[in-house]
């Protein structure tokens, strides 16, 4: 798909529901009893993926329109499980399944076969889970066991492995605490919550036991990583103003924000409220002149999605912008830090990569443009978008349609925000 620049990215917008809260709405609402009412879902490929895979364990979901769902929650049956391209959908089901009688066998495509599954497999594992990987990787098959609650050390700073640990403590015996070495999103934590497990939480760690859930209803607010595209577009185009509402704002999540603060851009959130535990708000971004910032591992889980998008922005501010402590990029649907890198090569940027993220040296003015692949990765697809809009001669997006994946809707959204 060509994108060509835009003279200025205007108007007010809302974007569809979170994926991590519509992917955990439909995972916890299968194991809670009676029905979950849905609304705002975020349907899209990963978020499909969880209802096809609670389906197939024989729980019944019903659509009752594109964003609003029910789902029966009840007990689940052996089965075979297609996670497609998702990771949070494997991860999570990993700790869900490990502990309920039955097996079951996970697989994936080929990027997510790609991913590393281990760091699920092994503390679950040490609760007494029946796991075997194909080294390390999907498939998985899982055979339900009676499982032990344990205290664990993340040794890495993930959302996707905390919550599976935390899902397989729902049906342990005794009390299972995670231990984060950086905060990362607690969505798991706040559905859990809302459901009326038994948990408690310190500011680095999660403690669940044994529990029954009831989630009634989950509101989702939008997803601010599909926000993001549509703000760093605004920063970037000169003459832009932006504003998306009802987009979801927990400061897990919203790591973004003071980066482009930091940056010279002009952010003002309105209307902040909550939808259930979920911090919900409006956001506008106006352009501005953009200046270097550094961003290290502390900072790096509140914006892990939108990194790309940050050294987008590098490649366009006065100065050396520096990203540490990212190297997780490097498994996610693609390795990040390489896709970046060779997209805004290819535009005209100057970066490097490091081990764990980018040198950007920036230039304060339109990138040339160019030819960029998405590599079946959606928030590449996303950045090769934004970068054409920013760019003097357009960019041509192999592969754009990968943004199906968290955001069907991406390209009309965005067309209706660009003046040309
Ligand atoms: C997610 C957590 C993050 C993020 C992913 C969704 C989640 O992964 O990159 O897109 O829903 O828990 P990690 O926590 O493994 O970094």
């Amino acid at each position: 798909m060509k994108i060509d620049p835009a003279a200025a990215i205007v108007g007010h917008v809302a974007v569809p529901g979170d994926k991590s809260i519509s992917h955990r709405a439909v995972l916890i609402g299968a194991i809670a009893e009676g029905n979950t009412h849905v609304r705002d879902f975020g349907r899209a490929g990963d978020t499909q993926a969880s209802i096809d895979a609670v389906r197939a364990l024989g729980v019944e979901v019903e659509d009752l329109a594109d964003d609003e769902l029910i789902v029966h929650g009840g007990e689940l049956r052996s089965g075979a499980v297609d996670c497609a391209n998702a990771g949070t959908l494997m991860r999570l089901l990993m700790g869900m399944l490990a502990g309920r009688d039955g097996l079951y066998e996970l697989t994936g495509d080929e990027s997510l076969s790609a991913r590393p599954m281990e760091r699920v497999a092994a503390p679950l594992r040490l609760m007494g889970a029946r796991i075997d990987t194909t080294d390390g990787h999907a498939p998985l098959a899982i055979e339900g066991s009676q499982l032990l609650a344990i205290d664990y050390k993340l040794p890495v700073a993930s959302a996707q492995v905390k919550s599976a640990i935390l899902l397989a403590g729902l049906s342990a015996e005794g009390a299972t605490t995670v231990v984060e070495p950086v905060p990362t999103r607690d969505h798991t934590e706040l559905m859990l919550e809302a459901g009326g497990a038994r948990i408690s939480r310190r500011p680095t760690s999660v403690t669940v036991e044994a529990s029954t859930l009831s989630l009634g209803e989950v509101d989702v607010p939008g997803d601010f990583s599909s926000a993001a595209p549509l703000l760093v577009a605004a920063a970037l185009v000169p003459g832009s103003d932006v504003t998306v509402h009802g987009v979801g704002l927990n400061p897990r999540r919203t790591g973004l924000l003071p980066v482009l603060e930091r940056m010279g851009v002009r952010v003002a959130v309105f209307n902040r409220h909550r939808a259930g535990r979920e911090l919900v708000g409006d956001v506008q971004v106006q352009h501005a002149e953009l200046s270097a910032t550094e961003l290290d591992a502390k900072e790096v889980p509140l914006l892990v999605d939108e990194l790309p998008l940050v050294a987008l922005l590098a490649a366009h501010a006065h100065g050396e912008t520096i990203v540490r402590g990212a190297a997780e990029l490097r498994v996610k649907e693609s390795d990040r830090i390489e896709a970046v890198t060779d997209l805004l090569r290819a535009c005209g940027a100057h970066v490097t990569s490091r081990p764990d993220g980018w040198t950007i040296r920036g230039v304060p003015a339109r990138l040339r443009g160019g030819h960029v692949d998405a590599r079946g990765d959606h928030r590449i697809a996303m950045l090769g978008a934004v970068a054409g809009l920013a760019s003097r001669e357009g960019v041509d997006v192999e592969d754009a349609q990968t943004v199906s994946i968290s955001f069907p809707g991406f390209y009309d959204l965005l067309d209706s925000l660009v003046k040309r």
